[in-house]
C-alpha cells in the first residue's frame, strides 16, 4: 500500500504523506496543503479531522473499544480507583505504591481554597446553574493562584496539576452545598480522594458523617468511566484554549462551559428530565419514540447516539449494570430505571435507530445512579466534569509538552464582496 495520498485539482497533482497510528488508524497529513495548493479543507464539526496525535486514549467506535493508555475501560472500571486512573491518564503509566502515595500527598497539601472564593460563590443566586458557577469559580481560581499560569518547567506544570486536582472537588462540593443551603466546608485529609469528596458533598452540620461504601464505589466507577474520551468537544476546547498558553485553570473553565451543553455532558441532566417527563406523561415511551423520529419535531432521544460509537458505547454497558447493582444494594426501586430500559429495548429494535446506529451512550443510565445517591439533577453534569478533569489535564499537558502550535482554523468566506460604505442618513 502506498504511504502517500494524491490530490488532483485543476491539472495539478499534490502528494501528501499518510501516517499510521499504533492501532493502524490512517490519516492524510495535509500540513503542506495550503502552501502547496493554496487550498484548505472544510469539515464542519470536524467529522473527518484529526486535530492532533495523542498517546492518551484510544477508541474504536465500530468495535466499541475504549482504552486509557492501553488499558481497557472494563479493566480499569473494575480494578482501579479514580486517583490511579487520573495518574495513568496524566503521566502515562499506572503509579506504583510510592508514586500513588506521593501524588495523593501532594494533592492533599493543596486541598484548601482561599476563603475569599466563598464571597464569589455567595454572590451567585441560589438558582444559578451549577455548571455556570463551576466554570466561573474555576476561572476565578487563577486570581488566587497566579503562579499556576506560567508552566515553563515540568515542575511548575506538576504543581498546577496537583493544585487543581485538590481544589476542584472542593468547588464541586461547594456548588452543591450552596444549592442546598449547607455551610461550605473543607475536606478531611485522612480519607481517600473519592471518600473525602463524598464527605464534602454530604456532611450535614448537625450530624456525624457516616461512610457510605456503596455510594463511594459507585462514584469512583462513574468518575473513571468519564475520565477521558479523546478529542470530544470539551477536551478540544481545553486544548485549543491552552494552545494560546492561557493557563490550565482558564483552559479548564472553558472546557466546563463546553461540557455544559445538552449535546455533550449536559445530556445526563437532559436524560433524567426526559425520563421524568415520560413518567409524568403516563410512561408512554412509544409517544416519545415517535417524537424522536419526527423530523419536524426538535425532540431527540437524549442519551442516544454518539459521534464516534456506531455499535455500542462500552461505558453505557458498564453503567447499565452498575445502575442495577447500586439500586439493588441501596434497596431502591426507581420506576424511571424501568422506563429507561423500556426505551432502550424499543430503540434497539426500531428501524430508525438501527439504520442510524444510535445506541445508548454514557449519559443514558448515569443520572439514574446519581439520583439514587441523592445528587440533585442539576449537579449531574458537574459530576461529569469532576470525572473528566484528569482527561482534560492529561490532554492539556500533552499539548503543551509536544509544543503544539496555537489552534487557529481557516475558513471559506461566503459573505459580501467589497462594497462602499454608506452614511447612516443614506441607508
Ligand atoms: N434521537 C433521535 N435522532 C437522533 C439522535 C437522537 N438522540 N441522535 C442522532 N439522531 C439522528 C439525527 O437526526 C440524524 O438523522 P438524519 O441522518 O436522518 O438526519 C442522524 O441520527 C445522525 O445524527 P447527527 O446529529 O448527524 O450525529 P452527530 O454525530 O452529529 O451527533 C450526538 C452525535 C451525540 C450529538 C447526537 O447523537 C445527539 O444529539 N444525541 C443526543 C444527545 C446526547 O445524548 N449527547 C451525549 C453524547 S455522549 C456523552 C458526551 O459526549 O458528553
Amino acid at each position: 500500500m502506498s504511504d502517500k495520498a494524491t490530490l488532483q485539482y485543476a491539472g495539478n497533482s499534490y502528494e501528501f504523506p499518510v501516517t499510521k497510528g499504533s492501532e493502524n488508524e490512517l490519516a492524510i497529513d495535509i500540513k503542506t496543503l495550503r502552501s502547496a495548493s493554496g487550498m484548505v479543507t472544510i469539515d464542519p464539526g470536524y467529522k473527518n479531522t484529526g486535530s492532533c496525535e495523542s498517546a492518551i486514549t484510544f477508541l474504536d467506535g465500530e468495535k466499541g473499544i475504549l482504552r486509557y493508555r492501553g488499558y481497557s475501560i472494563e479493566d480499569l472500571a473494575e480494578k482501579a480507583d479514580f486517583l490511579e486512573v487520573a495518574y495513568l491518564l496524566i503521566f502515562g503509566e499506572l503509579p506504583n505504591k510510592e508514586q500513588l502515595e506521593k501524588f495523593h500527598h501532594d494533592i492533599k497539601e493543596e486541598a484548601d481554597v482561599d476563603e475569599e472564593m466563598k464571597k464569589i460563590l455567595e454572590a451567585f443566586p441560589k438558582a444559578a446553574h451549577p455548571m455556570g458557577v463551576l466554570s466561573s469559580m474555576t476561572s476565578a481560581l487563577v486570581a488566587f493562584n497566579p503562579v499556576s499560569v506560567d508552566v515553563s518547567s515540568e515542575q511548575a506544570m506538576y504543581h498546577s496539576i496537583v493544585r487543581i486536582l485538590a481544589k476542584f472537588p472542593v468547588l464541586v462540593a461547594w456548588t452543591q452545598r450552596k444549592k442546598k443551603g449547607l455551610p461550605l466546608n473543607y475536606g478531611d485529609d485522612t480519607l481517600g480522594y473519592v471518600e473525602n469528596f463524598h464527605k464534602m458533598m454530604f456532611k450535614r452540620p448537625n450530624k456525624e458523617y457516616v461512610k457510605d461504601q456503596i455510594a463511594i464505589d459507585a462514584i469512583d466507577k462513574l468518575l473513571i468511566l468519564h475520565a477521558d474520551h479523546e478529542q470530544n468537544c470539551s477536551t478540544s476546547t481545553v486544548r485549543i484554549v491552552g494552545s494560546s498558553h492561557a493557563g490550565l485553570f482558564a483552559s479548564l473553565s472553558a472546557g466546563i462551559s463546553a461540557l455544559w451543553g445538552p449535546l455533550h455532558g449536559g445530556a445526563n441532566q437532559a436524560v433524567l428530565e426526559m425520563l421524568q417527563a415520560i413518567e409524568a406523561d403516563g410512561g408512554d415511551t412509544k409517544k416519545y419514540m415517535a417524537k424522536a423520529k419526527d423530523k419536524n419535531d426538535p425532540f431527540r432521544l437524549m442519551g442516544f447516539g454518539h459521534r464516534v460509537y456506531k455499535n455500542f458505547d462500552p461505558r453505557a454497558r458498564i453503567i447499565k449494570k452498575a445502575a442495577d447493582e447500586v439500586l439493588g444494594n441501596l434497596g431502591i426501586e426507581d420506576p424511571i430505571l424501568d422506563i429507561a430500559k423500556g426505551l432502550e429495548k424499543e430503540a434497539l429494535e426500531d428501524e430508525y435507530f438501527v439504520q442510524r446506529k444510535l445506541y445508548p451512550n454514557v449519559d443514558f443510565y448515569s443520572g439514574i445512579i446519581y439520583r439514587a445517591l441523592g445528587i440533585p439533577t442539576e449537579m449531574f453534569t458537574v459530576m461529569f466534569a469532576l470525572g473528566r478533569l484528569p482527561g482534560w489535564i492529561a490532554q492539556w499537558r500533552e499539548m503543551r509538552l509536544r509544543g503544539e502550535p496555537i489552534g487557529r482554523p481557516r475558513q471559506i468566506y461566503i459573505g459580501e464582496n467589497h462594497r462602499p460604505f454608506v452614511e447612516v442618513s443614506k441607508r
